[in-house]
């Protein structure tokens, strides 16, 4: 064979790359190079699906999605820690260890205690064999595939025992957090509460693309099962580890004496703000493996290692003053402005405090010295107030009060929604609003209006061009390219250039993508855009499918008997849901839809700025097309040749797989990733390798490209 070599050589070529540019940051060759060897590799493992390796670097990317995890036991139980909280716990267990192995010192290790989701990486003769959560500690779901995207791990290792375990954290660095944050909320999605949500909500999908886009990282922290290894000590362990280019766990303590134990802590607490990640406590480990074989294990810990836990740090300061912010939505939050304080490793100067319900309960007032914490070390929030230290001046907040009913950006008026706690400006032309809009309006997801990110939105709205969305589409190549925008920063970043304008180049190119949206776009990116509240992504894709066009939306009677589902559970309590409304079953609509979205839907169609945007886009000439249509799912597959089978594609067939997975579908069948029983056909090309056994196995029937072909036309 030709090919094996290549392929072996590209695998090796990228794994190495891989390396230097994700753990050494020293790059040898040119992404471009890169991205050459690259798309070579995935070319020749297209065409040889025989050679099929599942720790090849092209799967760093994520191969195709899993309809569940496999479920594995672990060769080891997975065991938790037990927890002290004070230092005086941290004594006790050190005297344990003393009494245990009958020694005054005791080498010990102090390490951080990563915040994140515990894994299990098995490595079988170099490759890494699966990756396992940590479950009920005895069986943890297989998620081998959403692990080998992880840029910091080894897939391979040279030299390596036939067996070795390698335990630790997979987490989010704060850094790759707050990008990916800050990208949601751009884009109209939920953010997460804290890295650790982030990682554990990334790792449960399905699909490895996703994960792929998302920063995770590794770090070892333990070992697990092994085979001739002869490893003696922690030290051992993590020198194998170094010898393997596995990432490890770092700062970490050689101590030997409680004393030292304790300031070890200490100083961790210091320097565990500055690792780029978020940490919770100290973890003490007896350094011998001899040493905590004699300690043994609890039936739910072992009796050799503890984790101190680090108190959320609080710090006291002065609430100077309550402003307000103005969403995207309206949504008016209040937020203290504090006397700067340094707390966790960073200066807070703000901390959002929610909602004015929020203010009463806590009791806040303007001139009060609080308590504030880094929630999940990362978002400053306020604890409470410290009565005693409550000046007789003292300022109570009010929102509606202290706005004297208006928003403090527009002056337009502000109201709070039954069942709402959030107070919200209403006035659509809001200019704090329209920044937002716009920029939500225009980014990727929504529009996709090339060149017209955040700061050009600013700049369009304090000149006046456009104090809302539809503005854009008046817009002329004129006033876009005569746009100023801020001065560029030069590359030291102290002196700057003069104003630079927008130019024709990028005007050009905004107004065609604008032109692109007026006609192209479809309907459900255009309602995505509107930003309307609980109107995301996928909700506008189930409005576009039970609609043709956006002007049949204000009228429309599947939204209205939506947003009146709450009453008609009323009348039927033992029926609660759309399945069961008379007119809406027919329409199968699915769970990103539900009755919240419809009403406000509805509400802002009925209010005076969705009938503006109504007038606004009629005049434009603007009605946005549906492209998938279909509000009977039965009527719009029905008749078709493969309604009711499910397709599992592979092997090399004479069109990419997409393209098959597409031809099945639009002929009423559908395609999964894995064979099991519930296979209807495995569609099976040159080398179907160990699906086609598994197929065989089970007595799924395999076909081949003609044999499909002649179920189309039957
Ligand atoms: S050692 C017997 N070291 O914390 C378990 N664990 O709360 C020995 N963790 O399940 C584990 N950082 O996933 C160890 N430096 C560290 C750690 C660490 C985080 C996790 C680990 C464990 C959990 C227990």
């Amino acid at each position: 064979m030709l090919f094996d070599k290549r392929i072996a050589e590209l695998r090796e070529q990228l794994t190495r790359h891989n390396q230097l540019y994700y753990q050494d940051a020293k790059p040898e060759i040119p992404d471009s190079e890169y991205d050459r060897l690259f798309r070579e590799l995935e070319d020749l493992e297209k065409a040889h699906p025989e050679l099929h390796d599942p720790n090849s670097p092209t799967l760093r990317v994520g191969g195709a999605p899993l309809d569940a995890f496999a479920q594995r036991p672990h060769l080891l139980p997975m065991l938790s820690i037990d927890d002290l909280f004070a230092e005086e716990e941290v004594a006790e267990f050190f005297k344990r260890l003393q009494k245990g192995l009958g020694l005054e010192t005791i080498p010990l290790t102090v390490e951080p205690k990563i915040d994140g989701v515990a894994c299990s990486l098995v490595y079988r003769d170099g490759a890494l064999d699966y990756a396992l959560t940590r479950g009920d500690g005895t069986r943890g779901d297989d998620i081998s595939q959403n692990v080998r995207t992880i840029r910091n791990l080894p897939l391979t290792l040279e030299n390596a025992p036939p067996l070795l375990e390698v335990r630790g954290e997979i987490f989010m660095p704060s850094e790759g957090f707050a990008k990916l944050n800050e990208k949601r909320d751009e884009d109209g999605l939920d953010t997460f509460a804290n890295p650790r949500n982030a990682t554990a909500g990334t790792l449960k999908s399905l699909d490895p693309k996703v994960v792929a886009a998302r920063p995770l990282a590794f770090l070892a922290h333990g070992l697990g099962a092994h085979e001739d290894t002869n490893l003696q000590t922690e030290d051992d362990f993590r020198q194998l580890l170094s010898q393997f280019q596995i990432p490890r766990n770092a700062p970490i303590w050689h101590v030997e004496t409680l004393d030292k134990v304790l300031a070890a802590i200490r100083e961790l607490d210091v320097k565990r703000h500055d690792l780029g990640h978020g940490t919770d406590g100290a973890v003490i480990k007896v350094l011998d493996f001899g040493q905590r074989e004699t300690l043994g294990f609890t039936s739910r810990a072992p009796r050799w290692v503890a984790a101190f836990k680090y108190p959320p740090e609080q710090k006291e300061t002065l609430l100077k003053q309550i402003t307000i912010q103005v969403g995207r939505t309206g949504v008016l939050t209040p937020v203290a402005e504090l006397e700067p304080v340094f707390v966790s490793g960073t200066t807070v100067s703000r901390a959002t405090l929610h909602n004015q319900e929020e203010i009463e309960r806590k009791d806040v007032r303007i001139g009060d010295t609080i308590l504030v914490e880094k929630a999940g070390e990362i978002i400053p929030s306020v604890v409470q107030v410290v009565l005693s230290k409550r000046p007789t001046d003292a300022r109570p907040y009010h929102l509606p009060t202290v706005l004297n009913h208006q928003c403090p950006s527009c002056h337009g008026p502000i109201e709070k929604a039954e069942g709402f706690v959030a107070w919200r400006c209403v006035n659509f032309e809001c200019p704090a609003q329209a920044v937002n809009s716009i920029t939500h309006f225009a980014s990727r997801k929504a529009l996709d209006l090339d060149g017209l990110g955040e700061s050009v939105a600013i700049k369009l709205v304090e000149s006046k061009l456009s104090s809302s969305p539809l503005d854009l589409f008046t817009l002329t190549l004129e006033d876009l390219a005569n746009l100023l925008l801020d001065p560029a920063k030069s590359s030291d970043g102290l002196t700057t250039s003069k104003e630079r304008r927008f130019g024709e180049k990028r005007a050009t190119t905004l107004i065609n993508s604008l032109n692109n949206a007026r006609t192209e776009m479809p309907l459900n990116r255009w309602l995505f855009a509107m930003g309307i509240s609980q109107i995301g992504e996928s909700s506008a894709r189930e409005l576009s499918r039970l609609h043709e066009k956006l002007t049949d939306l204000p009228g429309s009677p599947i939204v209205s008997d939506l947003a009146d589902l709450p009453d008609f559970e009323e009348l039927q309590k033992s029926k609660r849901k759309k399945e069961n409304h008379p007119r809406l079953q027919q329409y199968k609509i699915d769970d990103n839809l539900g009755p919240v979205a419809a009403q406000n839907l509805r509400s802002f169609f009925q209010s005076e700025a969705g009938q503006t945007v109504l007038t606004k886009l009629a005049e434009l000439g603007i009605d946005p097309k549906s492209d998938n249509f279909g509000p009977d799912p039965d009527a719009a597959t029905e008749g078709l040749p493969l309604v009711g089978k499910t397709f599992v594609i592979t092997g090399a067939l004479s069109a990419p797989r997409s393209e098959f997975k597409k031809l099945i579908e639009a002929n009423g069948g559908k395609v999964s990733g894995s064979v099991s029983s519930k296979t209807g056909f495995l569609l099976s090309g040159e080398g179907g390798g160990s699906k086609q056994t598994k197929a065989e196995s089970l007595g799924v029937p395999v076909i081949d490209e003609e044999t499909l072909q002649a179920m189309l036309t039957s």
